[in-house]
């Protein structure tokens, strides 16, 4: 995949599926433009230009994305990969931690691509990529997140429909469980959960990072430019089908 003199934004830059993808675009010629909320996680990596600020926070999205487009321009691919979450149930969040993982996840995700789409669509020409998950796609814990990574799907055939006919094309990745600091405070909790985990997926493994940017790359490619408005999982099968079904009930 060739991405040469392309400008691709990467939100999340500084995470595991955020690092991978920075290589990738960067190993396929793009110059990629990192962003986070914290400059310091940006600081290792290969990039050509960065912005940060909080997705929880309207004001500091509105000041990254002029920054952002005043010394970049339109960018031609932006890759939507920041994401959080700790309410792994109802049951151990508040009202404001349910408002707090919708506002990272869906609403600063909305206010960014609305500041991003218009100068795109202006320049004719352009593709998101939105990195949900599969808990957009059936239950597996962490509800406000899950609802967040349902809405994020929404937004993704909005951009899709909308922006279609000025060129802009808009699809989305859904990851399984992937090895990244993400799930330092789960496996920090009980070390035998990487085991756990790789049961339950058909492939006998979860995903690694590099797996969900090649992902993301084919579809923010020209190779994938006939596909707009389409979610893809990335998740070694597990929403396949139920490996534990399978093995503990039919005894296979
Ligand atoms: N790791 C998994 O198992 C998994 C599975 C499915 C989907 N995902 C999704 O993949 C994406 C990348 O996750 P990861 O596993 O690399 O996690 P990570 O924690 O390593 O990286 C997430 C990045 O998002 C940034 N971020 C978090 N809150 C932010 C905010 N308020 N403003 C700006 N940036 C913020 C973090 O600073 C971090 O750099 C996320 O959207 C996540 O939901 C991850």
């Amino acid at each position: 995949m060739d991405f040469k003199d392309l400008s691709v934004v990467v939100t999340g830059a500084g995470g595991g599926i955020g690092a991978a993808l920075v290589e990738g675009f960067g190993r396929a010629g793009a110059r990629v433009i990192g962003c986070d909320r914290d400059g310091r996680s940006l600081d290792p990596l290969p990039l050509a230009g960065r912005a940060t600020f909080d997705l929880a926070d309207p004001a500091s999205i509105r000041a990254g994305a002029a920054d952002l487009l005043a010394a970049h321009g339109a960018p031609d691919v932006v890759v939507m990969n920041a994401g959080w979450t700790r309410g792994e149930s109802f049951a151990s969040m508040d009202e404001d931690a349910v408002g707090r993982e919708i506002d990272v996840n869906l609403t600063g995700v909305a206010r960014l691509t609305h500041a991003l789409l218009g100068p795109m669509r202006a320049r004719r020409a352009g593709a998101f990529v939105f990195v949900s998950s599969v808990n957009a796609l059936a239950h597996y814990g962490n509800p406000a997140y899950s609802a967040a990574k349902a809405g994020i799907l929404g937004l993704m055939r909005a951009v899709a429909t909308e922006g279609g006919r000025d060129g802009v094309r808009a699809n989305a990745v859904c990851p399984g469980s992937v090895r990244t600091p993400a799930w330092d405070h789960r496996i920090a909790r009980d070390p035998a959960i990487p085991a756990a985990l790789a049961r339950l997926y058909p492939l006998g493994r979860i995903v690694t990072p590099a797996e969900v940017a090649e992902a993301v790359m084919f579809l923010a490619s020209a190779r994938a430019s006939g596909i707009t408005g389409q979610t893809l999982a990335v998740d070694a099968g597990l929403t396949a089908g139920n490996v534990p079904f399978i093995r503990d009930i039919l005894g296979e």
